[in-house]
């Protein structure tokens, strides 16, 4: 339990500042780059949330994770191991699931659904945003444009931060349900398009929705807009009759759309979690594509993620982009 030890270390100013801050979700141990490949041990409020992507734990040692962590930390914490084999074919649960009364986990104060177990495979909150719903919250925009909402994390933070019109838009509406729920948790506005990102995208930048007329299938009819904020924070790669999300080769059909909804002045926050994409050249390729969309990237931020996401190159993969736009 060495390991454990040296990570809780590792985190102690980072754990002050999340409890002042009123934040009980926290990444405790991270895989590889903390020492122990494929193995992650997260904190969501009472849970302790054990996953595997490669090899399965030994017998006994959820059990002597949890008892370390509560030792250190000093809270007692309902243990939960998922194993997540790379072949996602579901849930391959190992460790049997505790009864739970609806966990939530706690956020800057907010509250978000923190179930472990649910008919997904990701948690209902991912924690390495943590530090973008932070910035987007203290950003205080008016009006915000979350593109892959999932659940919602953003546009819940973005409407705590003063937005009054927030739009999350993703095609699945039992994650938009969930998100609909921590909007009504914490006593924020609401609104979802539940469509595919890229006909949403483009009728609200006034681009053609492309492909023969007729032939492309039906969607949620969206007039051109444009929000003081928009968040681009999409999966690696997700086919859909629509087009094909591909973070390496073709980030700019999510980008070019997106950029052109964001209002004069406005700001574009992107994101991509590809570890073999160098920072350098998408930020060079974000440039590029927002000038030939007619915008011009003013500068570019770059967030770093909070330290519970260490790297060991100080090249962490999930880059974050907070442009502004002219
Ligand atoms: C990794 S999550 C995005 C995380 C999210 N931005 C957050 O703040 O937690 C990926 C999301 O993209 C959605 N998605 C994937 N392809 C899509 C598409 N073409 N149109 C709409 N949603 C899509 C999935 O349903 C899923 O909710």
């Amino acid at each position: 339990m060495e390991l454990i030890h040296r990570a809780l270390e590792r985190r102690a100013a980072l754990l002050e500042r999340l409890a002042a801050e009123g934040t009980d979700g926290v990444r405790l141990l991270h895989g590889i780059a903390e020492g122990r490949p494929g193995l992650t041990v997260d904190r969501y409020g009472s849970v302790l949330l054990l996953q595997t992507g490669r090899d399965v734990l030994e017998p006994g040692e959820v059990e002597a994770i949890a008892e370390t962590v509560q030792g250190a930390l000093g809270v007692e914490l309902v243990p939960v191991y998922n194993h997540r084999p790379a072949w996602r074919a579901g849930f391959e649960t190992v460790y049997p699931a505790p009864s739970l009364d609806d966990p939530e986990v706690l956020e800057g104060g907010l509250r978000f659904d923190a179930r472990p177990r649910h008919r997904g495979l990701d948690p209902l909150l991912f924690l390495d945003l943590r530090h973008v719903r932070r910035r987007v919250r203290a950003h205080g925009a008016a009006s915000v444009l979350n593109l892959f909402a999932y659940t919602c994390g953003v546009s819940v933070m973005a409407a705590a931060g003063g937005a009054s019109d927030v739009w999350s838009v993703d095609f699945a509406s039992s994650s938009l349900a969930v998100g609909e729920a921590n909007a009504v948790r914490n006593g924020v506005p609401f609104h979802a398009v539940c469509e595919d990102v890229f006909p949403a995208v483009r009728q609200l930048a006034g681009m053609p929705l492309g492909g023969r007329r007729g032939r492309r299938p039906d969607c949620v009819k969206l007039a051109a807009r444009d929000f003081e904020l928009v968040v681009l924070d999409p999966p690696r790669f997700a086919k859909s009759r629509w087009g094909v999300v591909d973070l390496v080769r073709d980030y700019a059909a999510l980008f070019k759309p997106a950029v052109r909804c964001v209002a004069p002045d406005g700001v574009i926050v992107a994101t991509n979690n590809v570890a073999k994409v160098e920072l350098e050249a998408w930020l060079d390729g974000l440039r590029r594509c927002a000038r030939k969309a007619g915008r011009e990237l003013l500068d570019i931020e770059v967030l770093p993620p909070d330290e519970d996401f260490p790297s060991f190159d100080g090249r962490p993969p999930l880059k974050v982009a907070w442009c502004r736009v002219a």
